[in-house]
């Protein structure tokens, strides 16, 4: 069964059908640059458009970069302060006509690691896995479960947001190259590594396709290894959510009416 899955960047917003069986694209990726400053109008347009494109009428799912609690959001660090307290998904499904099934971006980034992708290898334990991206997303799982919007990226280190030390957007802002990133980023990983003792850390994101220019410069007691879906893990974690969410709402009122 296909399920369209998007995900909404600090540059582009993309969108894919995706067979929630088997965590592969059953499309090419459609994508579209986010709206500047990426007002709830805009953005909702944009999606419209994207699920306009593939002519596609079932449920959506959407990998949005805020703390996402029942579809609402609670925060907006890379996008307009107006989305703090929008009803994402009730906008988003007014707009698209279709049932929209929102969360964090790194939670659905680390639902298909795990299901799809090199988190299959650590399903007991702890793994968090870090979108490196316009921000620093982060995915935490004990056990294989997700523990939903731990916003690691706003962990202050040394009175900093760590995203602002060591995001891809940072590093191209500072024009740094993958070593003089990684010593920042190893700052990053070794406040986590004291803080949370996990077993992982996924490399996921825009950073996770160069893996093999920094590894070298990054140490910790936990194993660190890529992302293997790369850019895709957004939107295929998206569309699983959705198609489980919806399954599980209609079975519950199965439930009521039997
Ligand atoms: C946001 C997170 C998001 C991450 C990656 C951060 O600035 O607060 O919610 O997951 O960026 O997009």
């Amino acid at each position: 069964m296909d399920v369209l899955g998007l995900d909404i960047g600090g540059s582009g917003i993309k969108g894919a059908l995706v067979n929630v069986t088997t965590g592969s694209l059953s499309s090419d990726r459609y994508r579209l640059p986010t709206p500047e400053e990426a007002r709830p109008d805009d953005v909702a347009q944009t999606i419209s458009k994207i699920v306009k494109h593939f002519s596609y009428k079932g449920v959506i799912g959407v990998g949005f970069p805020a703390v996402v609690h029942h579809g609402v959001a609670y925060s907006a660090a890379n996008i307009d302060k107006s989305w703090i307290g929008t009803d994402v998904s009730k906008l988003l499904t007014q707009d698209t006509g279709c049932k929209s099934y929102v969360l964090n971006d790194a939670d659905a980034a680390g639902l298909a690691e795990m299901e799809f992708g090199i988190g299959r290898k650590f399903k007991k334990g702890v793994a968090i896995l870090l979108t490196v991206g316009t921000g620093i997303g982060s995915a935490v799982f004990i056990d294989g479960k997700l523990f939903p919007n731990t916003e690691l990226g706003h962990l202050e280190i040394r009175g900093k947001d760590a995203e602002r030390r060591a995001s891809d957007a940072t590093k191209s802002r500072k024009k740094w190259t993958w070593d003089e990133w990684a010593m920042r980023f190893q700052e990053v990983i070794s406040t986590y590594e004291r803080l949370f003792s996990p077993d992982v850390f996924i490399i996921g994101g825009g950073a996770s396709k160069y893996f093999s220019e920094y590894e070298k410069f990054l140490r910790s007691r936990a194993e660190i290894v890529p992302a293997q879906l790369l850019n895709q893990a957004g939107l295929v974690g998206a569309a699983i959510y959705a198609h489980r969410s919806d399954s599980l709402l209609k079975s519950s009122k199965n439930q009521k009416k039997a």
